[in-house]
């Protein structure tokens, strides 16, 4: 009986396993890449400017997400604290995405608007002067860091290979936007943008 043969042989029956699992996998997968809700842009979402992307790749490098997640999940506690849960919409151009799951300090989702440009440079230059209570570590160095701008195209061009809807003028005209600018005003510059191109807020 073809029953008893996947049943007397474990190599046969984990093969088969796996093909099971997989096609449930498949099911709930394969139709997120053509959904419309997760794969759109969300109304009035813009790629990011020359400065707020080199602002990202500061954030990146320095590890913020290692605290902070960009996710604001459909719970009431967290709607009422930092406002609309976050979809699957605004991270469309997010290469790649900051959701994490690690909160140490508060998700930064929306964060963009919430404080002034010059709250955040006190705050990262030293969190205490501004929030006494704070564990975050300073970041001093970032206001000494002038960034040149020179891969600031090749990043955009990239971006662009995915997707990422980047005019032939914004990749030509980046380096002149960030040339000069300290690492710390790219990253309040990113900041500032988190969560402010939806209405949903
Ligand atoms: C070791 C953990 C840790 C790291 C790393 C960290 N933070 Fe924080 N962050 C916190 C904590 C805790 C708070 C809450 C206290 C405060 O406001 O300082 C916070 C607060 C913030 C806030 C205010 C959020 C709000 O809604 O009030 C911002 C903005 C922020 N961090 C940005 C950053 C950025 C940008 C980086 C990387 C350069 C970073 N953080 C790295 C722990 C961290």
């Amino acid at each position: 009986m073809s029953h008893e043969k996947v049943e007397v042989n474990v190599g046969l029956m984990a093969i088969l396993v796996v093909v099971v699992i997989s096609f449930g996998g498949l099911a709930e997968i394969v139709p997120l890449f053509f959904m419309k809700d997760t794969t759109e842009p969300v109304e009035g979402l813009k790629p990011y400017s020359a400065l707020e992307l080199e602002g990202r790749d500061v954030y990146i490098r320095e590890g913020c997400y290692t605290c902070h997640s960009q996710m604001i999940r459909p719970f009431r506690a967290e709607t009422e604290r930092y406002g609309h849960y976050s979809v699957a919409g605004e991270f469309v151009y997010d290469h790649p995405f900051q959701w994490g799951s690690k909160r140490t300090g508060p998700d930064l989702a929306r964060v963009g608007g919430r404080y002034s440009d010059d709250w955040h440079i006190a705050h990262l230059i030293n969190p205490r002067d501004v929030v006494p209570e704070s564990n975050m570590p300073a970041f001093p160095w970032l206001a000494k860091k002038e960034l040149t701008g020179e891969l600031t195209p090749r990043k955009m061009q990239a971006l662009k290979a995915v997707g990422v809807p980047y005019s032939d003028a914004d990749i030509s005209g980046a380096t002149d936007a960030v040339r000069g600018k300290t690492e710390l005003t790219a990253l309040v510059a990113y900041l500032q943008n988190l969560g402010t191109a939806v209405s949903i807020r």
